[in-house]
């Protein structure tokens, strides 16, 4: 069993990232920039062929709701062209096309791209599953180096994604690069509960039992506790702010989603 970081561990993974802007640890394990990448490639890798399965588990199905709230905020259009950066298996983009192609039949295709080429397998699959085939453009990038020219898009995506990026405001200025000027960014990621009580019982859960059902269900629990350190290590919500208006965004704002364990920022290129 593993218990809850004590708050001063915990705090000092989170200070240093806020400083450097650069994630300086893989969960709470100081680690080289370079090698952090490698690692959290190896994670998904992994976990690729379970990943759908143990997001319905770990939430209890309501990542599903925060994905279609999320998508639900950005209200698509179909002439809109759109990135889904670090698009794994695809949600984020399937609820996209689904939402951009209510009247009007889109044209242009939505672009997924991620790091790594395990999750993209799968969600290709599930989009031939879903007869979503032939509807978008599935590339190989690292968010920090996106492999688009410069004002390619109106609208970019990053779902649960950017928490498991190395350097932050690298990656935050690319997006912000191939953005269209007036083009919108949306981030969805676990953030902070401002309640100190119930931030407390999320962590018992998020270091216990998070753990526990990746070693039971996906045959690998370090994955896991990566993923309950990294919660923990990345940038409380007006961090994120001031991050993303470094980056040069402009009238950035967040919305917590279920109190705080979830938060949408989004800002736009002026
Ligand atoms: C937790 S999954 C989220 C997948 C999907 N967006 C969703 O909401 O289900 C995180 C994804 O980020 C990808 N990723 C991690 N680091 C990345 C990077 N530097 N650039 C692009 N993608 C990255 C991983 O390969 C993985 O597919």
């Amino acid at each position: 069993m593993v218990n809850a970081p004590r708050k001063t561990k915990a705090k000092e993974a989170h200070s240093a990232s806020q400083n450097e802007t650069t994630q300086a640890g893989f969960g709470f394990k100081p680690t080289a920039p370079e090698m952090r990448t490698k690692l959290v490639r190896d994670v998904f890798e992994s976990v690729a062929p379970k990943y759908d399965v143990m997001n319905d588990i770990m939430s209890l199905g309501i990542h599903r709701l925060w994905k279609r709230d999320f998508v639900g905020q950005i209200e698509p259009l179909a002439s809109d062209a759109i990135l889904d950066l670090a698009g794994g298996t695809g949600d984020i983009a399937f609820l996209m096309e689904k939402a951009r192609s209510k009247t009007i039949q889109p044209k242009n295709k939505i672009t997924i791209c991620d790091i790594n080429p395990a999750m993209l397998d799968v969600g290709k699959q599930r989009a031939m599953d879903k007869g979503l085939h032939g509807k978008f453009n599935w590339v190989e990038g690292n968010a920090e180096e996106l492999p688009f020219d410069d004002n390619s898009f109106d609208i970019v995506t990053i779902a649960f994604g950017l928490r498991n990026v190395t350097r932050l405001s690298k990656a935050l200025a690319d997006i912000r690069r191939t953005l269209k000027p007036g083009g919108r960014f949306y981030c969805l990621e676990f953030s902070h509960i401002p309640v100190p009580l119930l931030q407390k019982l999320y962590d018992r859960y998020s270091f216990n039992f998070l753990p526990w059902a990746g070693e039971k269900v996906a045959g690998d629990r370090a994955a896991y506790q990566y993923l309950a350190e990294s919660i923990r290590a990345f940038p409380e919500q007006q961090a994120l702010v001031k991050l993303m208006q470094d980056a040069g965004f402009s009238a950035v704002r967040y919305r917590n989603m279920s109190l705080g364990v979830a938060a949408v920022h989004s800002g736009f290129k002026a």
